[in-house]
């Protein structure tokens, strides 16, 4: 293996060091680039550019492959809760059977059960605000709400969802379900979004399966563009709570998790107009129209996402077992097969990615849309955490890129 590359600049040249990954990927470090050569490289979308070295997760997107820190996401699923998929994103190594029940009692201590401010707050919302808008602000207010000597990680692990069940029952006009320290951490969700005011929600284990394994799915993926916000913002230092603000926001938009809302919406949208599937492929195919098939397509997988195959079983399952009679899910399958065996999406190398398959499984839990991606900053959170923990483990730098100004050229006011 190379440890350089020679650039030949007009005739001299100039010598560049190779990076090599664990799995097969290299890298020329530029950092000398503009001090040896002047220039500067352009890569709009960084599609090309590593931000930094990392050893959390590993996306391998011509094979469709998703490491977590080194396990298969499909051995992951089988053997692992999420809370051990957070400890073992957080530390490095999944959780012995002490650590992971110190772990869930840390967590179980941080449950802002006495805490009234946040119940006022979540009411003065204007009525329209979308979960995560409101998700994000509050992620940042959380920083104050800490009782004395509490771990920021596991306070946020522990609080995230408490809000995002807050918000959804006071959306709804429902009163707040405390944390119950009995119930696991996914039961937990379950129950603060669905109780009754008789009685705690009835724990169906498809739903809590499902719900658990949604989350781990959704729990790191490399330099996404929210997680990637996370680390931009942990390298000039800002605290974790108001990274992961960011974090949210910027996954809110619907190129990225927001595409899961813009799913159901499309699948909806579709049925509701005759359900001819060949009409919206062609839609998606054109050029001249900006509709486009949401949840296809990925900027890393050029073959099918793990996630996605795992979340149509997923899917699949919960809607036999619960008899959900939702004609949405068939629709999507015909609309998969369809257009993977269509020569457009073969020649782009579009398949179906996390977001196909998971708000049906969200809607078949009861879960209403505008949650759907509020659901997968839940699932995030953890990746979102030890990529912030890392950027400052690692002393990265401040992240502030270069630019190619195209603008006026020096002039004077008139
Ligand atoms: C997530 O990065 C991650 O890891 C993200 C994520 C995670 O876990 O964090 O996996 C989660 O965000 C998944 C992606 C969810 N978004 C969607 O489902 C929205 C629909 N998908 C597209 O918008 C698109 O595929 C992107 C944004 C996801 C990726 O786009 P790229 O990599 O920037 O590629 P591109 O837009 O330049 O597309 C390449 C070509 C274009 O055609 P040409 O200009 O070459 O002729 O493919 C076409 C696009 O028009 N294309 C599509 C399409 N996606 C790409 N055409 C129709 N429908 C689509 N969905």
């Amino acid at each position: 293996m190379c440890s350089i590359v020679n650039f030949n600049m007009n005739g001299v040249v100039k010598t560049f060091p190779v990076v090599y990954g664990t799995l097969h990927e290299k890298a020329i470090n530029i950092s000398t680039l503009r001090e040896q050569t002047g220039y500067i490289t352009l890569d709009p979308g960084f599609k090309n550019t590593g931000i930094a070295k990392s050893s959390i997760s590993f996306v391998d997107g011509e094979r469709g492959i998703l490491l977590y820190r080194g396990y298969p996401i499909e051995q992951i699923i089988q053997k692992c809760t999420f809370l051990e998929t957070s400890y073992l994103l957080l530390n490095g190594e999944l959780p012995n059977d002490n650590q992971l029940d110190h772990f869930s009692e840390m967590i179980n201590q941080c449950n802002l059960n006495n805490n009234t401010k946040i119940l006022q707050i979540c009411k003065n919302y204007p009525i329209n605000s979308h979960p995560m808008g409101i998700l994000s602000s509050l992620s940042c207010i959380l920083e104050f709400m800490q009782e004395e000597n509490n771990n920021n990680y596991i306070h946020l692990l522990a609080t995230l969802p408490i809000l995002a069940a807050l918000i959804y029952r006071t959306k709804n006009g429902l009163f707040p379900v405390k944390y119950d320290n009995n119930l696991c951490y996914t039961s937990n969700i379950l129950n603060m979004f669905f109780a009754k005011k008789t009685n705690n929600y009835q724990q169906n284990p498809i739903i809590v399966d499902a719900l658990d394994k949604l989350l781990i799915l959704h729990a790191d993926h490399e330099q996404n563009c929210s997680t990637t916000t996370v680390r931009l913002l942990s390298s000039a230092h800002v605290s974790i709570y108001a990274s992961i603000s960011a974090g949210i926001s910027a996954l809110w938009g619907r190129l990225h998790g927001g595409a899961n809302q813009a799913v159901i919406e499309m699948l909806e949208n579709i049925l509701q107009n005759g359900g001819n599937i060949h009409k919206w492929i062609e839609k998606a195919k054109n050029k001249k129209d900006p509709f486009r098939l949401m949840g296809f397509g990925h900027r890393i997988y050029k073959n099918f996402d793990p996630r996605a195959i795992i979340i149509k079983q997923v899917a699949e399952n919960i809607i036999n077992k619960l008899k959900f009679n939702n004609p949405i899910l068939k629709l999507a399958k015909e609309l998969e097969e369809v257009a993977i065996h269509d020569s457009y999406f073969i020649e782009k190398k579009l398949y179906p990615n996390i977001d196909f398959y998971s708000g049906i499984i969200y809607k078949a839990i009861g879960i209403p849309k505008d949650m759907f991606t509020v659901m997968f900053a839940l699932g995030r959170l953890p990746g979102w955490i030890a990529h912030w923990k890392e950027m400052r483990l690692n002393n990265e730098p401040l992240v502030r890129p270069r630019q190619i100004y195209v603008g006026y050229r020096k002039r004077n006011i008139v």
